[in-house]
C-alpha cells in the first residue's frame, strides 16, 4: 500500500489524529498521535492491548476464503518461527543452519517438480510468487538478450506471451523491466491460455510463455504439456525456440501430491523454470516463495551475486538483501512434519470439500459453476440467469456473518461476467462449509422476500488477481 502524509497542520485540533485508547480511563488518561511519533513511553502491556484492539477489526482471517495464503499452522511451528524471528536470511555466514535449511528446500522442491537427477537444477527462496516472478522473468530476459546478441539482432523490443488471466505480478513485472506484455483474452467458457492460441502472439522478441498452474481466477490449470507441443510445433515450422515459465504459485504444492500425473513440471522440456508460494498451499504463513531453474543455463550467472559464507561465498539471487529466515524454517517444519503422505492428505481434503461445497453451490438453484475446485482447490460460480441481486450483494450477506467471499468481474473480453469465488484451504473444514451454504440460504431467502432490492452493480476493489 502506498500510504500518504496525513497533514495535521491543516487540522490542528482534529482529534481524528489522536488514538483514544479504550481502557484509557484505567491505564492512559492521555490520547495518543496517531500519524506522529508521541513524546513520551508506554507500559509494554499499554501499548500491546492498543494495538491488539484495533486489530480485532480486521476479518478473521479463518474465514477469509478470498485468500491463497495461509490462515492456520501447528502450535510447534508457530513456536519454531517465533524462535527464528531474529534471523536474517541473508546472513549466511552467521546463520549457517539456517542457509543449510534453505538448500535442503530448495532440493526437496526441486525434486517434487522432477528436477532430472542428472541436471543441475538450482534454485531459491523468495518472500513470496510475485519476488520468485520478477527473478524467473529477468532469467528469460536475459537468455534471450544473450541469443539475440549472438545473432546480432537487436534487442529493444522484448514481449512475453500470456493469458490475460496471470496474476497481476506479471504486469509488474513487464512494466518494471520494460517488457511488452502480449495478453492472450480469454472469451466465455474459456478462461486460460490454450495451446491453439499461444502461438499466434509469439515471434522472435517472445522472452518466453508464462503458464499458469492454476488460474487465479477459477483455479483452473493450464494445459502446460500442450502449450509446449504447440511451441514445439512453431519451432519446427518457424525456428522459434521459446521457453516456458510455469507460474505455479499454488499448483506447486497440489498436483505433485494428488494430480501426480499431469505433466507440467520439469518432465516437459520447454519449462526452464517454476515459482511457488510456499504461504499458499505450501501450508506456510506468509511470505516465503520458491523459484527453481531446471539447469544452471537456464539462470544466466551474471544475474548472481556473491555474499560471505563460512569465509567462502554463497551466490544469491534476490530482490530483498535482508529478509526473515523463520518462514523458511515453518517451510522445512512442514516437510519433515507432512511428509509426501501429509500433504497429500491435506490437498486430497481441501480437494474433496472444495468439490463437495461446488456441488452444493450448484444444487441451489441460481448459480452455474465455471470451475469445480478439482483442479487447485478453488472454483468460482456466476449467476445463471438476472436475479434482484448481485453476486456483489451475495458478497456482503456473506460478509454479515463474518465470511469474506468476493465477488469480481473477469478480465479483458469477459468483464461483463462477474463471479464469486471459494479458496478451500487447511483448517477449512467440511462444518465450517456446511455453516457457510446455511449462510448462503439465508441470504437467497433474504433476497427472495425482498422483490425490490437494490442491486449492487460493483464490489469494492479486489485485489487478489
Ligand atoms: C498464479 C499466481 N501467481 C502469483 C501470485 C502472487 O503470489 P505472492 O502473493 O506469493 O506474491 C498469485 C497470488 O495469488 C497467484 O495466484
Amino acid at each position: 500500500m502506498i500510504s500518504r502524509k496525513v497533514n495535521s497542520r491543516t487540522h490542528p485540533q482534529d482529534k481524528d489524529n489522536d488514538l483514544t485508547p479504550t481502557y484509557g480511563a484505567r491505564l492512559l488518561n492521555e490520547s495518543i498521535p496517531r500519524y506522529e511519533l508521541s513524546e513520551h513511553e508506554m507500559l509494554p502491556r499499554i501499548a500491546y492491548s492498543l494495538i491488539h484492539d484495533e486489530l480485532m477489526l480486521d476479518g478473521n482471517s479463518r474465514l477469509n476464503l478470498a485468500t491463497f495464503v495461509t490462515t492456520w499452522m501447528e502450535p510447534e511451528a508457530r513456536q519454531l518461527m517465533m524462535d527464528t524471528f531474529d534471523k536474517n536470511m541473508i546472513d549466511k555466514d552467521e546463520y549457517p543452519q539456517t542457509a543449510e535449511i534453505e538448500t535442503r528446500c530448495v532440493n526437496i522442491i526441486a525434486r517434487l517438480w522432477h528436477a532430472h537427477e542428472e541436471q543441475d537444477a538450482i534454485g531459491t527462496s523468495t518472500i513470496g510468487s510475485s519476488e520468485a516472478a520478477m527473478l524467473c522473468g529477468m532469467a528469460l530476459k536475459w537468455r534471450w538478450r544473450a541469443r539475440m546478441k549472438a545473432v546480432g539482432k537487436t534487442t529493444d523490443k522484448p514481449n512475453l506471451v500470456m493469458g490475460i488471466n496471470v496474476q497481476v505480478c506479471w504486469e509488474k513485472f513487464t512494466r518494471y523491466w520494460e517488457i511488452e506484455p502480449r495478453y492472450v483474452p480469454v472469451e466465455q467458457g474459456r478462461y486460460h491460455l490454450t495451446a491453439e492460441e499461444v502461438t499466434k502472439y509469439c515471434d522472435e522478441n517472445t522472452i518466453g510463455v508464462i503458464t499458469v498452474l492454476g488460474s487465479t481466477f477459477d483455479g483452473s490449470y493450464e494445459p502446460i504439456k500442450e502449450i509446449s507441443e504447440a511451441l514445439d510445433q512453431l519451432q519446427a515450422e518457424k525456428g522459434l525456440d521459446i521457453p516456458i515459465h510455469v507460474d505455479a504459485a499454488s499448483g506447486g504444492f497440489v498436483a505433485p501430491f494428488i494430480q501426480p500425473d499431469i505433466e507440467w513440471d520439469f518432465r516437459v522440456h520447454r519449462v526452464v523454470s517454476i515459482n511457488a508460494s510456499g504461504h499458499k498451499y505450501g501450508l506456510v504463513y506468509p511470505g516465503v516463495g520458491w523459484a527453481v531453474w531446471r539447469d544452471q543455463e537456464a539462470l544466466p550467472e551474471e544475474l548472481i551475486f556473491k555474499v560471505n559464507y563460512l569465509g567462502g561465498e554463497m551466490p544469491t539471487f534476490t530482490l530483498n538483501f535482508s529478509r526473515p529466515g523463520n518462514q523458511i524454517v515453518a517451510q522445512y517444519y512442514n516437510f519433515l512434519r507432512l511428509g509426501r503422505e501429509g500433504y497429500t492428505r491435506i490437498q486430497q481434503a481441501c480437494h474433496d470439500t472444495a468439490l463437495y461445497l461446488s456441488g452444493a453451490i450448484a444444487n441451489m438453484g441460481p448459480f452455474e459453476l465455471l470451475s469445480d475446485g478439482s483442479e487447485l482447490p478453488v472454483f468460482a460460480w456466476k449467476l445463471k440467469e438476472e436475479a434482484n441481486f448481485t453476486l456483489f450483494d451475495m458478497s456482503d450477506r456473506l460478509r454479515y456473518s463474518g465470511w469474506l467471499v468476493p465477488a469480481y468481474t473477469m478480465p479483458k473480453n469477459c468483464e461483463d461476467l462477474v463471479v464469486q469465488r471459494i479458496v478451500v484451504k487447511e483448517g477449512f473444514s467440511r462444518d465450517m462449509a456446511d455453516i457457510l451454504l446455511r449462510d448462503m440460504h439465508t441470504a437467497l431467502q433474504y433476497f427472495a422476500s425482498q422483490p425490490e432490492h437494490m442491486k449492487k452493480e460493483e464490489g469494492s476493489h479486489f485485489a487478489h488477481l
